[in-house]
Order: structure tokens, then C-alpha cells, then sequence
């Protein structure tokens, strides 16, 4: 379906859609993030079909969406301060918080005490939960391992003909997948980096830890779709972090090196560096500046999905400080290069 962003719950369209989820379809859709692949979280055989349609691993639990506050009470047995004041400035938005579940939800939603939910910020994704009026379990809507689907095409090709239909809303917003946090213990964890940044966190709840497991590798993470290699390329791929005019030689010097090996060498840069990439690069793709790495996030999981379709077998990405959203970029750049990083 072409579904237009001004859309509500009481368009014939969005009003099938949401028959169909609720009576156990799958069913793809946009949200603010990225495309969700989204089931009746109540509904223990569509869930299930989220799970094969992604090849997901069946330890890895979804997030619930949620479009009323109504909605919240009755899946979960106690909401915290914290969590008031994050939902209070973040939902709707790219924020998934981690609460004690009532085991209302399908177990295959998931097998732990807690169930993660966020409120999208996507008139869309809003409008189709209304309409469906039940919760929607929803992971991201690639085949599990791949990059996460930017736009509608991105979910055909990895899931057409394992799913019931998919909706077409146009390009996501933040590019990224949503932040997930973890408020229950002492100090605040983010489970894993996202739209929303660690700095705009804790300016509302004070101070925020990331999860010790996503800095140092060989820990367990406690979100575990973490553990997994993800956003993967076919091609190899490396990170280039250090001094900028150190990262733009070397990028130059291997792009030489790879292409006389007769590789195809793709680069994925900034609009600052775009025009200083050697010719002999394959191809280049580039995206924000140094001062606003918005446009990088909104485009990072295309660009990964261009290189495959081009058959580029060498990627060469440049690195970020770790700062606002170049902290939730970073980390899927490094499972995109299953942690090959160039020190230069
Ligand atoms: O932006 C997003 O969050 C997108 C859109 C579609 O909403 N969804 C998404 O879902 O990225 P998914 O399934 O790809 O990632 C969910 C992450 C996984 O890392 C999972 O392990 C973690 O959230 N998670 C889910 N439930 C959890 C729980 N109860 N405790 C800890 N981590 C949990
Ligand atoms: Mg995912």
C-alpha cells in the first residue's frame, strides 16, 4: 500500500491495515527510525511469523509499539519516576524504554520479566497501531543480519513473499534504530545507542552509562539482539579513525593500493571530504559534515545496501568521534565492519 504521512487511524486504508494486524498478518511499516515488521504482540502465531519471515534468533525480543499512554498501564506493572520524565520529553520519538511486564503480551514477544515498548513519532506508524487497536510487536524489517530498511524498497527486497504486505510511507526520518534504556537499576543504561543522544538523555535524568558490553568487547550485552553481527555488507569492510587529514590519506592510500589488486573499493565519507577521495575509488558515497552527521544516519544503512548492489568488495568508512548521534552511527559502523578499525 502508498500510504500518504497525513494520514489517521479512521483512513480506509490504514483502517484495513490495521484489521489485518490485529486479526495476525505481518505486516510492514515506516516509522521515524526505520521500517518496523509489525504483528499483534498479543497474538502469539503472528509473532512467530515475524521470527521466520526475519530469521531472527528466538532469544532476541522485540520491542512493543505503543500509540496512548492507555496502552502502556495495561502492559506493564509499574512505571518509575524516570521513566515518567524520559516519556514525558521523548514519546512519541526514537526512545525504547525497558519496563517490568505484566505478561499480557505474547511470550514469544519476550521470554524475559521486561518488555521494551516506545511510542513512535511517525503519523503512520501512529495511525496503524490506532487502528489496530491491540500492541505492535515490531523489529526492524530486513531479513535479521542486514542492514536495517530505510525505505519501503529496502523491506521488498529483503522480505517480499515472507510477509503479507508492506507499507510505503516514503523514507524514514532519523535513519537509526530507536535508543533503548534501561532505568530499573542504580544508574541509567543505554542498552543500545539510537536516535535519541546520551546528551539529550541526561539533561533529563541525569547521569546516563552506556552498556559496558558495547564499549569493551568479550562482555554479555544486556539487550540481546547486541551480541549479534548485524548490518552486515558483503563486502569487507574497515573503519578509519584518527587526525582528519591522516584518515583522508590513508583512506586514499588503500582505495590505490585495493583498486590496482582489482577491487572495486567503495568510500563512505562526508560532504567535506567527497571531492578529496581518490578517482580510483569505485564509488563514493557521502553524506552530512563534521557539524551535523544527521544526513550520515538518514542515509548510512542505504549506503551499505548500494555497495552491495554495485558489488563493491572492499568498504572503507570513515570514523566519528563518539559524541550525539555519531555515538549510535559508530556502533553500527562497527558491526557493519565486524570491528575492523584502522588506527592511523
Ligand atoms: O527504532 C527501532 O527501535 C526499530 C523500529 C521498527 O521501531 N525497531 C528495532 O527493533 O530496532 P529490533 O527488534 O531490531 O531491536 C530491538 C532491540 C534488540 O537489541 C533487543 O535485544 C532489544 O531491543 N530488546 C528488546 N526487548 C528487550 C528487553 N526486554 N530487554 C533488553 N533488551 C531488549
Ligand atoms: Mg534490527
Amino acid at each position: 500500500w502508498y500510504v500518504d504521512k497525513n494520514v489517521d487511524e479512521y483512513n480506509p486504508t490504514v483502517m484495513e491495515i490495521g484489521d489485518r494486524l490485529r486479526k495476525g498478518e505481518v505486516i510492514a511499516f515506516p516509522t521515524e527510525t526505520v521500517y518496523g515488521l509489525g504483528a499483534n504482540a498479543l497474538d502469539s502465531n503472528a509473532v512467530r511469523k515475524i521470527f521466520e519471515a526475519k530469521g531472527r534468533p528466538s532469544d532476541n525480543p522485540l520491542i512493543v509499539h505503543i500509540a496512548s499512554f492507555e496502552q502502556l498501564n495495561e502492559l506493564v506493572t509499574h512505571i518509575d519516576e524516570k521513566s515518567k520524565q524520559l516519556m514525558a520529553r521523548f514519546w512519541p520519538g526514537p526512545l525504547t524504554i525497558i519496563f517490568p511486564s505484566k505478561g499480557k503480551i505474547s511470550e514469544l514477544v519476550t521470554s524475559l520479566p521486561t518488555v521494551a515498548i516506545r511510542m513512535p513519532d511517525h503519523p503512520i506508524a501512529l495511525a496503524i497501531i490506532r487502528a489496530a487497536q491491540v500492541p505492535i510487536a515490531a523489529p526492524s524489517a530486513n531479513r535479521s543480519g542486514k542492514p536495517s530498511p530505510t525505505k519501503a524498497e529496502h523491506v521488498w527486497s529483503d522480505l517480499h513473499g515472507r510477509i503479507d504486505g508492506i507499507v510505503d510511507g516514503g523514507n524514514t526520518g532519523y535513519g537509526v534504530e530507536s535508543t533503548v534504556i534501561d532505568v530499573s537499576g542504580d544508574e541509567p543504561v543505554i542498552l543500545r545507542p539510537g536516535g535519541v543522544t546520551i546528551e539529550q538523555l541526561e539533561e533529563v535524568i541525569g547521569e546516563v552509562e552506556i552498556d559496558p558490553a558495547l564499549v569493551h568487547k568479550g562482555e554479555k550485552p544486556k539487550a540481546p539482539g547486541m551480541k549479534y553481527t548485524h548490518y552486515a555488507p558483503d563486502a569487507e569492510m574497515w573503519l578509519v579513525q584518527g587526525e582528519e587529514e591522516k584518515v583522508i590519506q590513508e583512506i586514499n592510500r588503500i582505495v590505490k593500493e585495493k583498486s590496482l589488486e582489482g577491487r572495486r573499493v567503495g568510500v563512505l565519507t562526508t560532504k567535506d571530504h567527497q571531492d578529496r577521495i581518490s578517482e580510483t575509488a569505485y564509488k563514493v558515497l557521502a553524506y552530512g559534515n563534521k557539524d551535523d552527521l544527521t544526513p550520515f544516519a538518514a542515509n548510512v544503512y542505504d549506503a551499505l545496501r548500494q555497495f552491495d548492489k554495485d558489488k563493491i568488495d572492499f568498504i572503507l568508512a570513515e570514523a566519528f568521534p563518539e559524541t550525539g548521534i555519531g555515538l549510535a552511527i559508530m556502533n553500527r559502523l562497527k558491526k557493519a565492519a565486524g570491528g575492523n578499525i584502522l588506527k592511523v
